[in-house]
């Protein structure tokens, strides 16, 4: 697919420049200005041209529990929020511990076919926290293994597995929460957690990547650790970002944490100490979220609501916000995406930075309308969203 996008503010992680961008049989072929070419030509005047965003934490709920999200549902509402990466979490209905599982995703992902999925096996079997013997069956086709939604709560088993991914090559993405102290200390539970899968990743000297931190202690741990050479990822959503407990008591594991931790974690971004953002997408119907279910539906609003907390506020710089959004997630996923670079697949994002929008649950494509943002107001409304060359969406 040929595609030449004119006249727009280019940024992604490591340059900012005014004029065009060409894209050739899929891949970003020439940046220049004045570019001229024969194929479709998009005016981009006004608006900001970004690398599309890549997501290290989705569930898009396929196989099982697709009233709430299924991967096409979920695809249509990745490229309106401007992505066209996720990596998907294995608490499906079978988990995926198998590979029928994973061929199934991956069969369905090919056959939507507007954003790259990758699909994460589970670390323990059908999450029973004990056996891993069903990772033998799985290599290359596998990045990450994950027991998000529930965590690992026996260090051997941890540390078994963590040996595996070494060996395999694959990323241990913890869900830091031991379900020993849930029910009395969610912040304890974080913590220990935290602080148990650094030191295994330590010894073991596997891949790690935390997902959703969202407390000082963690963010503090990680950082050590960063500095002591473990191999550690850390991932931060925007709704840990954006509210703490005193603005909402919405449900979402982890909690929304203090004020101080939320400053905490945003002078972490600033330091250049979280790697990615991840939005932890985690769509639930009415009636679920009425029962009690965690989560928030998050993939529409991510860059919005990061670009008008961290940007718009002087935390960092658009180049940083793109780096924790698009270049660094793909690094982490082996995508080839998250630059405007010739070499790199043609996937681009134009937005209206300029643009405020207002949060209203009926526009959101997901089938998850479950957000506590309703009514609240962001910069940085998503235009147009290109993956390889083709129009995936457009306002
Ligand atoms: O709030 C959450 N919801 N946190 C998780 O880790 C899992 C997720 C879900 O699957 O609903």
């Amino acid at each position: 697919m040929n595609l030449l996008i004119k006249n727009a503010n280019i940024i992604d992680c490591c340059h900012s420049f005014f004029g065009d961008v060409y894209i050739e049989n899929g891949k970003i072929k020439e940046i220049g200005i004045e570019l001229t070419k024969q194929c479709q030509v998009i005016d981009a005047k006004g608006l900001t041209l970004l690398p599309t965003f890549i997501d290290t934490h989705v569930h898009f709920r396929e196989p099982g529990f697709t009233y709430k999200e299924d991967i096409q549902s979920g695809s249509k509402a990745a490229v309106k929020g401007g992505f066209t990466g996720v990596n998907l979490m294995a608490n499906t209905n079978p988990i995926c511990s198998t590979k029928e599982v994973l061929e199934y995703v991956y069969e369905k992902a090919a056959k939507v076919g507007i954003a790259d999925i990758h699909q994460c096996v589970s670390i323990t079997k059908d999450f029973d926290g004990k056996t891993i013997d069903h990772l033998k069956v799985f290599g290359d086709e596998v990045k990450a293994i994950s027991d998000d939604g529930k965590g690992v709560v026996d260090s051997r088993v941890m540390m078994e597995a963590m040996k595996i991914a070494k060996e395999k090559d694959w990323i241990i993405i913890s869900h830091a929460e031991n379900h020993e102290f849930s029910d009395i200390d969610m912040r304890l539970a974080e913590n220990m957690m935290t602080w148990r899968d650094l030191t295994l990743a330590k010894v073991t000297g596997c891949k790690l990547h935390m997902a959703h931190v969202s407390t000082k202690e963690a963010i503090k741990y990680i950082i050590e650790a960063k500095e002591e050479g473990v191999n550690v990822t850390s991932e931060v959503t925007p709704h840990h970002i954006a509210l703490d407990d005193e603005i909402s008591n919405y449900r979402v594991n982890p909690p929304i944490r203090t004020k101080e931790d939320v400053n905490f974690l945003i002078r972490a971004i600033a330091q250049g100490n979280v790697d990615v953002i991840g939005t932890d997408h985690a769509p639930h119907s009415e009636e679920d979220k009425a029962k009690g279910a965690p989560g928030m539906t998050g993939i529409e609003l991510a860059f919005p609501i990061c670009y008008t907390k961290l940007v718009k506020e002087n935390i960092i710089t658009l180049n940083r916000l793109s780096e924790m959004m698009s270049s660094k997630p793909a690094e982490l996923l082996g995508m080839n995406k998250g630059k405007i670079a010739p070499g790199y697949d043609g996937d681009i994002v134009l937005v209206d930075l300029d643009k405020k929008i207002t949060v209203n649950s009926e526009d959101l494509v997901s089938k998850g309308k479950n957000t506590p943002f309703v009514g609240w107001e962001f910069y940085g409304d998503i235009i147009l969203t290109v993956k390889e060359g083709r129009i995936v969406y457009t306002k």
